[in-house]
């Protein structure tokens, strides 16, 4: 039984946008105990999106007790301890007494849009990308490249830290005087965990906030935060004391990765939680992409780093939720039934924008919209047009995947709670023209961090020993597959993705200045 005393187990806790899980894992990787919390956003003004500290650590212990107690174990009996967090979402705070200077800023929020649009646009931009493509015509040094390829995002922190910068004065202050504490989630929680002795993080968090260079990792300079570009920024000061040695902790999208076992150059992985958020192992060397793939640290194991390219779209279980708000169904699980209840979403376009468009389009400023809406639409059209939305998001990010990395890929696999909505899962494969799978389990993040925790310890062993511990998939295979496996994409979406993508040009650009 779970509770015996014989048995070790790994406890792993995942901390996303809506809430807090912690799930106790046993020698088979299966569940025994389990706790979820809440996380509340605050929503202070438009555009605006942050979160509790104080909150977030509370909920934090309460799911661990939780979970501990839902399986019957004795703490003693749990061998590590793994994290999985939501990236790019930071506070700041007192070193000497812990307190935060202000709550969380999401990674959702927008208040840096101004500020991230006009750098993307701007001549000094556009002068230093122009040098460093020129530097790698002379040196043919990749890195240089991978600089001139940069798009800024709201979602990094960088220009969500200028903003806190130039806003809160008790902020500039605490870095003049050197008491100023910068960190992400996993960084607040360690140092909650350790009463303010430990301050760090891991390379996959550091990697995802936008001020970390991927690049340095792989040039052997086992450093922190890119030095250009946090002299750039001034912000040298709040980062400078920042070191990262910690590999029980990891960034959720890293995390969900490792949890599908993804570990082999040309896996992807699609993560369809708040956002849609699609990495493919790139291997040893990180890549960029100029229509905003980002290059991440995906794990560090010893010697061995492995190198991710991302790309997102920001509203996915958002967008659903926000159309449970209004009653559209009252249930969840009856979303996929409703899709598939009509032939068509009757001309409706949905564009899933409330953070934003990502890759490829990049504009934090476009709008989310509901467009073609007729005397006749139903709710039920209204549903298919969000649901439809998220796939074609899906096709977006895979063909700028293909088109950008030229890495053959070899499989996708499918997770996240938007994961078990056959009619999204079914459209993608239609769409993408590949089998895609989905687990059984599809907490992803919370098992990638309980795997890398495990090997830590020794409680597994070896990668392929994780292989064997993953669940049986279920597999959507593109209709119009032929038993060679050659695949027909099928026509009728054709003249329905045209009209969204003209929704998606008219949402562009919306919110001014
Ligand atoms: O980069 C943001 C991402 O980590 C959020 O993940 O699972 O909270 O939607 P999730």
């Amino acid at each position: 039984s779970p509770g015996s005393d014989k048995e070790n187990f790994i406890l792993s806790v995942d901390v996303g946008t809506t809430s807090i899980r912690c799930h106790v894992y046993d020698k088979e990787a299966k569940i025994q105990g389990a706790c979820t919390t809440k996380v509340v956003p605050l929503y202070p003004e438009v555009g605006y999106v942050e979160m509790d500290p104080d909150a977030i650590w509370k909920g934090f212990v309460t799911v661990v007790k939780g979970a501990v107690q839902d399986a019957g174990v004795q703490m003693r009996q749990i061998d590590a301890l793994g994290i999985s967090t939501q990236r790019g979402t930071f506070t700041t705070w007192d070193r000497r007494t812990g307190v935060p200077f202000h709550n969380f800023i999401s990674w959702q929020d927008r208040r840096a849009a101004n500020l991230v649009k006009s750098w993307n646009s701007s001549c000094t931009m556009k002068a230093i990308k122009g040098v460093m493509k020129m530097l790698y015509c002379v040196t043919r040094q990749k890195r240089m490249l991978a600089a001139s390829l940069i798009t800024f995002s709201t979602q990094h922190v960088t220009f969500r830290l200028v903003w806190a910068l130039t806003n809160y004065k008790q902020v500039r202050q605490a870095v003049a005087e050197g008491n100023c504490c910068f960190g992400t989630i996993d960084t607040w929680l360690l140092f909650k965990l350790t009463k303010g002795e430990v301050h760090a993080t891991d390379y996959s968090n550091a990697s995802s906030t936008g001020i970390f260079d991927s690049y340095q990792v792989w040039c052997k300079c086992i450093d922190i935060f890119s030095k250009f570009w946090c002299e750039f920024f001034f912000v040298i000061s709040v980062l400078c004391d920042f070191f990262t040695d910690v590999l029980e902790w990891m960034a959720d999208q890293q995390a969900a990765v490792f949890g599908e076992c993804c570990f082999d150059v040309g896996d992807v992985k699609i993560t369809m939680g708040t956002g849609t958020f699609m990495d493919i192992n790139t291997g040893s060397k990180p890549h960029t992409s100029a229509a905003g793939l980002y290059p991440l640290v995906g794990w560090k194991i010893g010697s061995e780093v492995v190198y991710l390219a991302e790309g997102n779209s920001a509203d996915t279980g958002t967008a659903i939720k926000w159309a449970q708000e209004l009653e559209l169904f009252s249930d969840v699980r009856d979303t996929s039934s409703m899709a598939c209840s009509v032939s068509d979403s009757d001309g409706v376009c949905f564009v899933p924008s409330f953070s934003g468009l990502q890759v490829p389009l990049n504009d934090p400023k476009a709008c989310a919209s509901l467009m073609g809406l007729k005397p006749s639409t139903t709710k039920s059209h209204l549903v298919r047009a969000i649901l439809e939305s998220v796939a074609f998001r899906n096709k977006q990010l895979y063909e700028t995947m293909l088109r950008e990395t030229n890495i053959p890929i070899t499989k996708i696999r499918m997770d996240g709670g938007v994961s078990s909505n056959d009619f999204v899962m079914q459209l993608t494969a239609d769409l993408l023209g590949r089998k895609v799978a989905r687990p059984q389990n599809c907490e992803m993040s919370c098992l990638g961090a309980a795997f890398i925790a495990g090997l830590g310890v020794g409680f597994w062993k070896t990668k392929e020993e994780l292989k064997k511990l993953q669940s049986t998939d279920e597999a959507f295979l593109p209709k119009g597959t032929s038993k060679s496996g050659a695949h027909s994409p099928s026509q009728e979406y054709i003249p329905v993705l045209q009209s969204w993508e003209r929704a998606i040009q008219r949402s562009m650009n919306w919110y001014k200045p």
